[in-house]
């Protein structure tokens, strides 16, 4: 297994260009499944979660190539889903990737039938998929959940049916696969208490060019009026909006001064709002935003909440900035029940952070000490990889593989902007 060393304490400069974003890709791929014929995707990140999701389409008889793109410029992904004849996602690719659960909607909806691995837990948090079996039984889906997997068939009538879908919460993949399935259902569909992330507006738009008539995506109520196919196309998937705010935070952490290319303010207001509260100055500049931060920025609170408040997925980034702030923060979580595994590795580092439930007390200190600490997930591998970049000596992140599912090459990003930092082979 890969580690990634960094020697800390300097301040990033330069430039810095965001890849596509894995949570707009994933879903817009397997919307690929449900039109007949070859969609190709543009800018699509290269990360361990698409390339687990292009074997998944293999399995499932959907071929899927790449064209390598410049370096840096993403890769053009090919999904021919034509030869789709198989519409079982199996344990062994489910479990090393949850977004699997997001073939589901268009199985059902493409071929009438689905047999998908529950997903199980991970380290965040139970994750249950509740609200998308509700939802897809509320559309005339029969499941049945046998031996660990989600068997879902049509009804008698052979197709999906328009209903009124509540959500209990707001679930972004949730929301994500009724859009899918209700796009082939016969009649209307209109869907209650939305997650309205970017990535879900990003999906509607993408259906919508395939031939989907779908209005609301953004808010939390959206109309799908079923059509009887869907047409392949040629899309371009948007910037991380997640990586971009991950980027931000490294130059906040550093009191560094960056350019993040096509970072885009209407993504993560909320998150713009809490550095630049925390002193930081963010200005638009060219397709970007550019950051320049204090040595040492002021404590903040934080809440995260599903969007538009302050995104759960770069709460463990802004918890390394607030751990060397000049003040005393408290951070919320309330959207997932275990996101805080990132805290006793950065406890191992000298941060003062105190963890009761769903909130950690964050006494930001003078400063942090490299150490060998331990990836737990995604983005507690990239708030560990921050605080590493401002620790004093040499900081060792272990399991890196946690990073590689959702950054590509996040090191080399960051030597551009002038980290000393390497990536380890692992034996
Ligand atoms: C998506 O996960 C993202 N993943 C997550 O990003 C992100 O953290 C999350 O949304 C919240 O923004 C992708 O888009 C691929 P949810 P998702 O359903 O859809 C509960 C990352 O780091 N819930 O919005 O799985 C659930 O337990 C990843 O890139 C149910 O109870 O999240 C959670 O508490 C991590 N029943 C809350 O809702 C359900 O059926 C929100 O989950 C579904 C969800």
């Amino acid at each position: 297994m890969d580690s990634i060393e960094i020697d800390g304490g300097i301040p990033l400069r330069g430039e810095v260009r965001v890849s596509g974003s894995k949570n707009a890709a994933l879903p817009q791929l397997c919307a690929a499944l449900l039109a007949p014929g070859k969609s190709t995707f543009l800018e699509v990140p290269d990360l361990a979660d698409v390339r687990t999701m292009g074997r998944l389409f293999a399995n499932m008889g959907a071929k899927t190539t790449r064209d390598e793109g410049a370096p840096g410029n993403g890769h053009t992904l090919h999904v021919d889903a034509a030869g789709l004849d198989n519409p079982e996602a199996p344990y062994e690719l489910v479990k090393t990737m949850r977004a699997s659960v997001l073939v589901l909607g268009p199985l059902v909806a493409r071929m009438g039938r689905a047999r998908v691995s529950l997903p199980g837990g991970c380290a965040i948090g139970a994750r249950p998929i509740d609200q998308h079996l509700k939802a897809l039984t509320t559309l005339g889906a029969q499941i049945e959940l046998t031996h660990g997997y989600v068997e879902a068939r049509l009804g008698p009538s052979g197709r999906l049916r328009g209903a009124l879908v509540l959500f209990d919460l707001p679930t972004v993949t949730g929301t994500e696969n009724l859009m899918m399935a209700a796009s082939l259902a016969d009649g209307e569909t209109t869907l209650e208490n939305c997650a309205r992330e970017p990535e879900v507006v990003e999906l509607a738009r993408l259906l919508i060019a395939m031939g989907a008539q779908i209005e609301g995506a953004g808010t939390s109520v959206i109309t799908i009026q079923g059509v009887r196919e869907l047409k392949a196309i040629t899309h371009t998937v948007a910037p991380d909006r997640i990586e971009a705010g991950t980027l931000l935070a490294a130059a906040v952490i550093t009191g560094g001064d960056v350019l993040v290319r096509r970072a885009r303010e209407q993504d993560l207001e909320a998150a713009l709002k809490k550095l630049r509260e925390a002193g930081a100055t963010i200005t638009p500049e060219g397709d970007g935003l550019r950051i320049c931060a204090p040595e040492r920025i002021r404590a903040v609170d934080l809440v995260t909440a599903p969007f538009p408040g302050f995104p759960t997925d770069l709460q463990a980034q802004l918890m390394a900035c607030l751990s060397v702030a000049e003040g005393t923060s408290r951070v919320i979580e309330t959207i997932f029940e275990n996101r805080y595994m990132h805290v006793q590795e950065m406890s191992r580092m000298g941060a003062d952070i105190a963890v009761d439930g769903h909130t950690a007390v964050v006494r930001g200190v003078a400063r942090l000490q490299g150490a060998q600490v331990m990836a737990t997930d995604l983005r507690a591998s990239a708030s560990l990889v921050l605080a590493g970049l401002r620790a004093e000596g040499t900081t060792t992140v272990h399991r890196v593989y946690h990073l590689d599912r959702g950054y590509e090459a996040l090191e080399k990003k960051l030597q551009g902007l002038g980290a000393r930092i390497r990536r380890v082979k692992g034996v």
